[in-house]
């Protein structure tokens, strides 16, 4: 029996919660959804009681996995896997879930949530107690022990078809990467990516602000996820980081040599600084230690990019402290606008704003009702680039992949190149750096 479904891109997320429900867990890869909902929920056997959606869908694949997925199973509990950002609130409005978790709970919470929603689903008698119990143990017979001769190792050994042994037992090659060091008189540049609220695209832009720097700096470019509760970074580059900001900032008060084996590289040439894997453990890291990370990390890199949590919380402002420049990101909201000039308000009367300034105004639309004027006007200074909203930049990060490699074309990449220049003169586009690449994880 297995009581749970899982419909996710994230091979990580599938064995973390393989290990927790065991076989009473059936899996159907997010990739089917290439070819529809009904491709997904096609390939779905029995019963589900639970289903867990995400991580890695989109807001149109996951309504439309609801909506199947209830027609066909008018009883099932259902749950969006995914960080609580800001535009959450939309989709808890309009698609009939009964929970969110974020990717990066604890076993514990998963587990909890789980029990909670199994025991809501029986009490409603919408399952049944033995829907959810652990299948029985199979019994095997123990099979006999094949004994080890020697002939059975040289065959092994000598057969040319097979790896030998040494090949089986030794770890993958670990790929080196050097830091080239900075030249003497080259100074790092250091940028902070702010935003007064969540979802304006921050997380957006340090990526491709980074990969585009990259294109000039190769591995000398830094992208540090300081987001603590929330990042979303190496989701969002379908990175699998082993070690995160919270072994870097340990690592930053050691020396610089065991600060590089807490890094991630990115095959787009750089690294990336992956954020704590649970809200609680971002808690640990201290502001001062996220200043200590930065300046440790500019002895090293040409560029450091970090990626902040929204708001000018304490990590943030000392962020600021440490960087050169500010890339304010906001939205044609005018919530977000304002929060934007009152930003600017406080950093002036503290004397933090850094001595570069770039203003970008995320996701244009012309159906806002708001003119580019009426946007500096109502954030009182001029805008430097603006960036339409587009459906390229969510495919993108759906497929893990840095939007100006993903999409050279489309507006928004385009525009946020325009950032790039605006930054790094040098880095105007060649045409074998930008060529669009098709990944190893992506479908034919
Ligand atoms: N220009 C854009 N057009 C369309 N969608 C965008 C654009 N910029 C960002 N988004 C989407 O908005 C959401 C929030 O963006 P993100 O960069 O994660 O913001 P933040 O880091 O500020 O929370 C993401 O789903 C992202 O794909
Ligand atoms: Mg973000």
């Amino acid at each position: 029996m297995t009581p749970f479904l899982l419909v996710s891109r994230s091979a990580e997320y599938e064995s973390r919660l393989r290990t927790m429900l065991g076989e009473r867990l059936a899996v159907v890869a997010g990739e089917f959804l290439t070819f529809g909902t009904a491709a997904v929920v096609g390939r779905v056997d029995g019963t589900p009681r639970i289903a867990f959606l995400g991580p890695v869908l989109n807001y149109e694949e996951t309504r439309g996995l609801v909506e199947e997925l209830t027609a066909k199973h008018p009883d099932l509990g259902l749950v969006v896997v995914r960080e609580q950002r800001s535009d959450l609130e939309d989709w808890v409005d309009e698609l009939a879930l009964h929970a969110v978790l974020s990717p990066n709970a604890s076993d514990e919470t998963t587990l909890e949530l789980i029990n909670r929603l199994s025991r809501w689903l029986i009490s409603n008698g919408k399952a049944e107690e033995r829907d959810f119990d652990e299948p029985p143990v199979r019994e095997f017979e123990t099979p006999e022990p094949i004994p080890a001769s020697d002939e059975d190792l040289l065959l092994l050994e000598g057969d040319e078809d097979h790896e030998t042994f040494d090949e089986l037992t030794q770890a993958p090659p670990v790929q080196e990467w050097a830091f080239p060091p900075l030249e003497a008189g080259v100074s790092s540049d250091a940028f902070a990516v702010v935003a007064p609220k969540g979802g304006q695209g921050k997380t957006t832009i340090a990526i491709n602000l980074a990969t585009g720097l990259a294109e000039i700096a190769p591995n000398s470019v830094v992208l540090v996820d300081a987001d603590l509760q929330f990042g979303d970074i190496t989701a969002a580059l379908a990175l699998d980081p082993t070690r995160t900001i919270v072994d870097a900032v340990a690592a930053a008060a050691v020396d610089e040599l065991v600060l590089k084996t807490a890094l991630t590289h990115h095959e787009d040439g750089f690294f990336v600084v992956a954020s704590a894997p649970s809200p609680e453990l971002g808690d640990q890291v201290s502001a001062v230690a996220l200043g200590t990370l930065i300046e440790r990390l500019r002895h090293s890199f040409r560029y450091v990019i970090v990626d902040t949590t929204p708001g000018l919380g304490e990590h943030t402002l000392v962020a600021l402290e440490h960087v050169t420049d500010a890339v304010f990101v906001t939205n044609m909201g005018v919530p977000g606008l304002r929060g934007m000039r009152k930003e600017f308000e406080l950093l002036t009367a503290l004397g933090l704003m850094p001595s570069n300034r770039h203003i970008v105004v995320n996701q244009t639309d012309k159906l806002s009702g708001l003119t580019m004027r009426d946007v500096e006007n109502i954030i009182g200074a001029p805008v430097d680039v603006e960036v339409p909203r587009s459906s390229a930049v969510l495919l993108s990060s759906n497929r893990g992949v840095p939007l100006i490699h993903d999409d050279v074309r489309d507006p928004a990449a385009k525009a946020i190149r325009s950032l790039v220049l605006r930054i790094a003169p040098e880095a105007f586009p060649k045409r074998s750096r930008i060529q669009r690449r098709r990944r190893s994880n992506e479908p034919e």
